[in-house]
């Protein structure tokens, strides 16, 4: 069987992860979760007063970018990988709504895009990968054999999103989680550098009405086809 490269882009928690991971796993390909990386890099500026609610200072940020360094580890336990920023296990931190908040900011810094995708092009240099975030089909693989769009309507992701965090204890209201999911679906579509669109020859995939089973098996056999 050929590698192939597999790109899943689309809104925010539209569970391009779950599927992605999924993929992965049965195809015997790595797995690199994009946003994990741009929630580490917003995770830095806040920790160091970059980026807060009422303010930013993209200089400092974009002069501090050589010493963040960003590092997939595989985590046996758990069957999947945790991101390390500056060699600190910090998985958990990334996926706070404070960080939330702040990425779609920060991920709309030209050179904080720069370094990130240039990362993500070396990761994907063998093929036999599934890469999912904003701008894979349209930026970092625009030659990747296999393109989804991931869609579903706000309500649904806030839905799902809102959930997720109360499972981890995260104290969060619905409405904030709405707003956030919009706020990001706004910036991310809206931005100069490299905003979320769909690449032509990408598959479309709303998944708002579509179960987790039907979803992997849609996409496997998509997969298949073209292996
Ligand atoms: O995928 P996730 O929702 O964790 O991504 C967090 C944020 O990172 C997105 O809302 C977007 O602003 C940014 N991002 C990006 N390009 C990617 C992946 C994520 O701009 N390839």
């Amino acid at each position: 069987m050929k590698k192939i490269t597999i790109a899943i882009d689309g809104y925010s928690s539209t569970g391009k992860s779950t599927i992605a991971k999924q993929l992965a796993k049965a195809l015997g390909y790595v797995y690199v979760d994009t946003g994990a990386m741009y929630r580490a890099v917003t995770l830095y500026a806040i920790r160091k007063g970059f980026v807060s609610e009422t303010s930013e200072d993209f200089e400092s940020l974009i002069a501090a970018l050589p010493s963040i360094s960003l590092k997939f580890v595989h985590n046996e336990d758990l069957g999947f990988s945790e991101m390390y920023l500056n060699n600190e296990n910090v998985e958990k931190e990334i996926r706070t709504l404070e960080v939330s908040k702040q990425v779609s900011k920060v991920a709309a810094v030209k050179e904080v895009r720069t370094k990130l995708v240039e990362m993500q092009k070396a990761m994907g240099k063998e093929k036999g990968i599934v890469m999912d975030g904003r701008d894979i089909g349209s930026v970092v693989f625009p030659d990747a054999e296999f393109k989804v769009f991931m869609t579903a309507s706000p309500e649904t992701r806030a839905h799902r999103r809102y959930k997720e965090l109360l499972d981890r204890g995260d104290d969060v209201t619905y409405d904030e989680v709405l707003k956030n999911v919009r706020s990001r679906d706004y910036i991310d579509s809206n931005r100069k550098e490299s905003p979320l669109i769909l690449a032509e020859d990408a598959i479309e995939f709303d998944n708002s009405d579509m179960g987790l089973i039907e979803q992997f098996e849609r996409m496997h056999n998509y997969a298949l086809r073209i292996i």
